[in-house]
C-alpha cells in the first residue's frame, strides 16, 4: 500500500486537490491518503506555513500532492513566515532536485494559446529544470567595488554530480516520450554551461536510443515561440529552466490545464499544479482541477510506477475537454465538481 500525504493548502487549493483525490480513489489502485495543513492555512491552524507534523507526513509518504499556498491575508508576514516559504521548505527537506514542468495544447484549447493556434496546436513538451543548484544556492552578498560603487553578486555553479543526475532524469524521461532531449545552456559564454554541455555528452553514452541535441538559451526562448512543436523534452539548469518554463506555459496558454512534479534521487515526489491560489475565484467552486488531477497522474507515474493508471487520467481528462467541459478560466461556466465528474466519467 501507498501513502500519499494530501497537502491541499490555500485559496482553490482545496477543491482542486479534493478532485484529484476523487479520481485517484475511482482507479481502485491501493493507496491510503492523510492530508495535512499547509501554507496560511497551517500558520492559522499552527502558527507556521510548513509545521513539523506536515513535514513528518510529508517524509513518511511515498508522494505529496500539493494544491497551492498564498494567502493576501499574509502578505505582510515577515518573509520567512509566509505561506510561500512552505514550498521552499518541503523542496529543501525533501531534497527535491529536478522540476518537470510538461507543457502541451489540448485539443480544443488551441485558442487559449499566446501564439497562433496551428503553431500552438503542435506544443507537447517537458521541461525538466535542475532546483538544488546555479544562482539561486552560489555564493551570493553584496560588496563595494574598488571604484567605490555597490555591487551584488551570485555565484553560478555546478558540479559534475548534480549535472549528470539531472542530465539522467532527462533522458529518462526522453526515452519514455519522444526520444529527443535537447540540453539548454548558454556554453558561448559561461564556464558552467562548458561543464554542463561535456557532462550531458559523457551521460548520453547510456542513452544511444536517445537522440540529443544542445541548443543556447536565447535561441531556445525565440525557438519556443517561433516553432515550439519541435522540442521533446528540454534539460536546463534552475535560472534558465525558471524563464523557460513559464514562457512554455504561457504558450501553452491555459494555466489551470498544467500540472508539474519535483521529484527527489529516491523516486519520492511533489506533484502540484503550476497555478497558484487564485484568491479572486477562492471558494466559489470555480477553479479548474484538471492541473492538479493531472497531477497526479504524474504522481503515479514518476513516485508509484503506475503507468497505465497515469495514461487512464490523461486521456480522460483529454477526452472531458474535447468533449467541451469548460471552467471559467477555458472560457466556460462548468464548475470545478462537475469537471471532476466529466473527468470520472471518462476513467
Ligand atoms: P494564480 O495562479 O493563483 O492566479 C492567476 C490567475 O489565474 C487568477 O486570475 C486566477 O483566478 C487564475 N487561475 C489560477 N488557477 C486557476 C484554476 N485552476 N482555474 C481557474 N482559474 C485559475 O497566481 P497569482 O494570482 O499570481 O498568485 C496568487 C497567490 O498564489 C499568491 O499568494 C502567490 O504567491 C501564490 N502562488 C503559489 C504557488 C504555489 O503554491 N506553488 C505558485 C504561484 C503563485
Ligand atoms: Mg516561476
Amino acid at each position: 500500500m501507498a501513502l500519499i500525504a494530501i497537502l491541499p493548502g490555500d485559496g482553490i487549493g482545496p477543491e482542486v486537490t479534493g478532485e484529484a483525490q476523487r479520481v485517484l480513489e475511482a482507479l481502485d489502485l491501493d493507496l491510503h491518503f492523510e492530508q495535512a495543513p499547509v501554507g496560511g492555512a497551517a500558520y492559522r491552524a499552527a502558527g507556521h506555513p510548513l509545521p513539523p507534523e506536515t513535514l513528518s507526513l510529508a517524509r513518511r509518504a511515498d508522494a505529496v500532492l500539493f494544491g497551492a499556498v498564498g494567502d493576501p491575508e499574509f502578505d505582510r508576514l515577515d518573509r520567512g513566515l509566509r505561506p510561500e516559504q512552505a514550498i521552499l521548505g518541503l523542496r529543501r527537506e525533501l531534497k527535491l532536485f529536478a522540476n518537470l514542468r510538461p507543457a502541451r495544447v489540448f485539443p480544443g484549447l488551441e485558442d487559449l494559446s499566446a501564439l497562433r493556434p496551428e503553431v500552438a496546436g503542435a506544443i507537447d513538451l517537458l521541461i525538466v529544470r535542475e532546483t538544488n543548484g546555479d544562482v539561486y544556492f552560489g555564493e551570493k552578498g553584496t560588496r563595494v567595488t574598488p571604484a567605490g560603487l555597490r555591487q551584488g553578486y551570485d555565484l553560478m555553479a555546478y558540479d559534475e554530480v548534480e549535472v549528470a543526475r539531472i542530465a539522467r532524469v532527462g533522458f529518462e524521461a526522453a526515452r519514455g516520450r519522444r526520444g529527443r532531449l535537447c540540453s539548454v545552456d548558454k556554453a558561448n559564454v559561461l564556464e558552467t554551461s562548458q561543464l554542463w554541455r561535456d557532462v550531458v555528452i559523457e551521460a548520453a553514452a547510456d542513452y544511444p536510443d536517445v537522440t540529443l541535441s544542445h541548443m543556447y538559451v536565447d535561441n531556445a526562448a525565440m525557438q519556443m515561440v517561433r516553432s515550439p512543436g519541435q522540442f521533446d523534452v528540454i534539460v536546463t539548469g534552475n535560472l534558465f529552466g525558471d524563464i523557460l518554463s513559464d514562457q512554455a506555459s504561457m504558450c501553452a496558454g491555459s494555466i489551470g490545464m498544467l500540472p508539474s512534479a519535483t521529484l527527489s534521487a529516491d523516486g519520492k515526489g511533489l506533484y502540484e499544479p503550476i497555478h497558484g491560489s487564485a484568491p479572486d475565484i477562492a471558494g466559489q467552486g470555480r477553479a479548474n482541477p484538471c492541473a492538479a488531477i493531472l497531477s497526479a497522474a504524474m504522481l503515479l507515474r514518476h513516485s508509484l510506477r503506475q503507468p497505465e493508471a497515469a495514461d487512464r487520467i490523461e486521456v480522460a481528462v483529454i477526452a472531458a475537454v474535447a468533449n467541451g467541459m469548460r471552467t471559467a478560466d477555458l472560457g466556460g461556466e462548468a464548475s470545478t465538481r462537475a469537471m471532476g465528474d466529466a473527468v470520472l466519467a471518462r476513467l
